[in-house]
């Protein structure tokens, strides 16, 4: 049986991740600044404090922590947060891995949004990083990362916008489409890269048993704005005639985390599925098919 470590475990990925760790066999351990349970661990990386329970029983490290990307407008103070709750906590994680003298494997979460945006082509993981915020820090937040690389093997996911009926971003989305005011952002023609709970749960599974390292984009596909909001309305049977709303209003409204919805991103899910991982939800439609029953 192997133990598994989680710091950020509290959030939306790692509740469904733990809940399949824990079916499988694994038993998990939460980092997390607010511990309400036995097998909550309190730490707290801006502190530099971390309780010393069970860190010598820890196999395997995955890296969830981090302050919500979409939470806030992106102000420069909100920016320094954006980055020291990611790469401020990997380093503090590293510099108390001498605890875990178990330690065989870390796999981190990364952001899809790395390669800048409106390429013509499917990117993968050999393009560069683009220039913009999110960009760099998704470099930053990867190369603290492969700091573990000197301890164990490192897997970096790249996650696209993740499908789950129980927040996140799809949470926000459906709000309007709820009031029944649901219609497209921006130019409705640019792609947006999503993978599902299930599927993003399934991957870091597969990457921990089978020892898989590197770096991997983790998405099932992309799809339109458009085509994204008109399946959703149409699954909550709710209207779908309202105009677009316009950049211009979004720019406004959210600043330069607009660019998040406003711009373009295709990518490809080659590399992991070259390795055999299979994805549970073939298109969009599927997903949301089964996000909608819930
Ligand atoms: N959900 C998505 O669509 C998506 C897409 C791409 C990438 N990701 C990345 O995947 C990871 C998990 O996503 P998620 O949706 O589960 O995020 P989430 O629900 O916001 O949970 C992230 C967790 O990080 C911890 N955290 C926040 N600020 C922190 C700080 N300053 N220091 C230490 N811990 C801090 C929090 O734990 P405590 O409050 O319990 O300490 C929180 O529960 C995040 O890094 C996120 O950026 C998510």
């Amino acid at each position: 049986m192997r133990t598994v470590l989680i710091s950020g475990g509290r959030g939306l990925v790692g509740r469904s991740l733990s809940k399949l760790l824990k079916q499988k066999g694994y038993i998990v351990y939460k980092l997390t600044r607010r511990p309400k349970k036995s097998s909550h661990i309190y730490w707290n990386p801006e502190k530099q404090t971390i309780e010393s329970k069970h860190l010598s029983e820890v196999d395997v490290i995955i890296n969830l922590a981090g302050s919500g990307i979409a939470d806030k407008k992106w102000s420069s103070d909100r920016k320094t947060d954006l980055i020291n709750s990611r790469i401020n906590s990997i380093q503090f994680l590293k510099s108390v891995s001498e605890k875990m003298p178990k330690l065989k494997y870390f796999i981190s979460a990364s952001g899809i949004n790395c390669y800048g945006y409106n390429g013509p082509h499917e990117k993968t993981e050999n393009d560069p990083y683009g220039d913009d915020f999110l960009s760099v820090l998704v470099k930053d937040w990867e190369l603290a990362s492969s700091s573990f690389e000197d301890v164990c093997p490192v897997a970096k996911l790249r996650i696209a916008m993740v499908i789950d009926h129980k927040g996140g971003a799809l949470k926000k989305l459906l709000r309007p489409v709820k009031l029944g005011v649901g219609s497209p952002l921006a130019s409705g023609k640019q792609y947006v890269p999503w993978i599902h709970i299930d599927d993003l749960c399934r991957m870091f599974l597969y990457c921990i048993e089978n020892d898989i390292s590197g770096t991997y984009n983790a998405a099932n596909g992309y799809i339109t704005n458009r085509e994204l909001m008109k399946t959703i309305t149409k699954k909550m049977r709710k209207p779908f005639f309202f105009p677009a709303v316009p950049k211009s209003i979004l720019n406004l409204l959210l600043g330069e985390m607009a660019t998040m919805l406003t711009e373009s991103l295709k990518v490809s899910n080659e590399k992991i599925r070259k390795i055999g991982f299979q994805f549970k939800y073939a298109n969009f439609d599927s997903a949301i098919t089964e996000i909608v029953k819930k």
